[in-house]
């Protein structure tokens, strides 16, 4: 049985799409924290650096590996060699535990829509959002307690509208829900910033975040968080951009849309860090405090900074919502593409419909999401993410380079994308692929190695580490290999 392969209807669809999925609470509460750690207005060359060698080429490169050869990663990789199908699970089975605990911070984003119409949240956000919603008590990731059900109820809502457009299809499903959303956080967005940019103190706090510490450009770690942010902030290297351009019209061009949505991803992130940090620059001023003081990172930026600084806003019951649902849709647009990079990888693989491909993908990440609405959620989460974050996706990455790069003719790759494009890319992008991104990465992982080895993580339990960390990592590489070994050739899969 053949069946035709479905098509984005619209260029813009499919660029909004692709915008979609790269801005998501990474851009929000993750980037203008980490700016801000690393050096303020320096860390802005290792980003501009990382966007430009590995951000841009890596883009050109997936879109072209989506259309060039119409599958979701697994497919995509074992066309190019039938020993290679297991990157493509390995990205896939990145993109599943990403989108499981995902979720969980769009389900709390959206309670926190709900308090913020009357900031239930109170004036200690900080005990409210540890000790009276997460309900963390004397837990660890492997100790995790009981189900919250106040947390599984907003994560319900989220899985549904996922599923939603997962089910109904790349144009009618994916492509409508991004046409919604995408304009829709950007007039938030933009609403908020006009607001917030007046308030007293708030151009200090923007300049914070700008001034720069240009001792923090010779320190490893800044380049390194630099390039992390980078894959992780573009949805690049673990199979979403490739599965999203295996549904492109033959013609389409594919310079012009990586670069539209790379850069359209990176001012949004630098948008994102001038409200927020205009936020914070009001609190500081209004508390007399120094901003060093009021500023967290992590997750306690969006759920526990914000909120104090809401209570302090001039109409808090409309600012507070804004912020919130715009991190909502940011949210729910990227967990949307993840669930389809898996879900069209299923359709691939097993030849099922969507409808009945999305039906289980959703129903079981439901279920695995589950452990992430416990009270021990928050801590299983960071375990992993640290883990996702700093091995398997840089690990993705750099053998993603070094197979295009080194075992296959990356050439091929410029000439098909330059012969689709309006606009040439030159020589510089191979320099990227093949030398500068793949020797970055290799010095980022292998301190990332060397580091977690020796010193762990976060402190958590040996144990903890070595099983929802090191084994989790391994047993995706196993479990991607073992479905690799045992598959028959590409061809046969055709459908
Ligand atoms: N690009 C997303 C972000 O910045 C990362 C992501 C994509 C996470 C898809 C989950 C799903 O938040
Ligand atoms: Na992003």
């Amino acid at each position: 049985m053949f069946m035709k392969r479905e098509q984005w209807g619209s260029r813009p669809g499919f660029i909004l799409a692709a915008v979609g999925s790269a801005i998501g609470l990474g851009n929000i509460w993750r980037f203008p924290y980490m700016a801000y750690e690393n050096g303020g207005g320096a860390f802005f060359i290792p980003y501009l650096f990382a966007m430009i060698s590995a951000g841009i080429p890596f883009m050109i490169m997936e879109f072209t590996l989506g259309h060039k050869l119409r599958g979701a990663a697994p497919r995509a990789f074992s066309k190019l060699g039938v020993k290679l199908e297991w990157l493509g699970w390995f990205q896939v089975f990145i993109a599943a535990v990403i989108a499981v605990y995902y979720v969980a911070i769009i389900g709390w984003a959206i309670s926190y829509l709900g308090y913020s119409f009357t900031q239930s949240w109170g004036t200690d956000t900080n005990a409210f959002f540890f000790s009276e919603y997460l309900q963390l008590g004397e837990n660890s990731p492997s100790k995790l307690g009981n189900l919250q059900m106040h947390i599984v109820l907003p994560m319900v809502l989220a899985w549904g509208i996922t599923f939603a457009a997962i089910f109904t299809g790349i144009k009618g499903g994916i492509e409508r829900a991004s046409k919604i959303m995408m304009p829709l956080l950007f007039l938030m967005v933009i609403g908020l910033i006009t607001r917030v940019v007046f308030l007293p103190g708030a151009l200090d706090g923007i300049n914070y975040l700008f001034e720069p510490d240009f001792s923090k450009i010779t320190d490893p770690t800044v380049w390194s968080a630099a390039y992390g942010q980078i894959f992780f902030t573009l949805s690049v290297g673990f199979a979403i951009m490739i599965a999203y351009s295996s549904y492109l019209p033959e013609k389409s061009d594919i310079n012009n849309n990586a670069f539209m949505t790379v850069l359209i991803n990176c001012g949004f992130s630098i948008t994102s860090g001038v409200l927020i940090f205009a936020v914070l620059g009001y609190m500081a001023q209004d508390q007399a405090k120094p901003i060093t003081e009021v500023v967290t990172a992590g997750v306690g930026l969006a759920f526990v900074t914000i909120p104090a600084a809401i209570n302090l806003l001039p109409a808090p019951y409309i600012l507070g919502p804004l912020f919130f649902l715009a991190l909502v849709v940011a949210g729910l647009s990227s967990h949307i593409s993840i669930i389809e990079a898996v879900t069209s990888a299923v359709i691939d693989k097993l030849n099922w419909s969507r409808k009945k491909a999305a039906s289980v993908v959703c129903g079981v990440g439901f279920a695995v999401s589950m452990a992430f609405a416990t009270n021990g959620g928050l801590l299983l989460l960071d375990l992993v993410d640290y883990f996702i974050n700093n091995v398997a996706l840089l690990a993705s990455c750099l053998v993603e380079l070094i197979v295009i790069g080194w075992l296959l003719k990356i050439s091929d790759i410029r000439d098909y994308a330059n012969d689709l494009s309006d606009f040439s890319i030159g020589k510089w992008f191979e320099i990227c692929i093949r030398f500068i991104s793949p020797i970055m990465l290799a010095v980022i992982l292998a301190t990332n190695l060397w580091k977690t080895f020796n010193e762990g993580y976060g402190g958590y339990e040996m144990s903890d580490l070595l099983m929802l960390g090191w084994g989790l990592v391994a047993a995706m590489f196993v479990v991607a290999v073992i479905i690799n070994v045992t598959s028959k050739s590409p061809s046969q899969q055709e459908g």
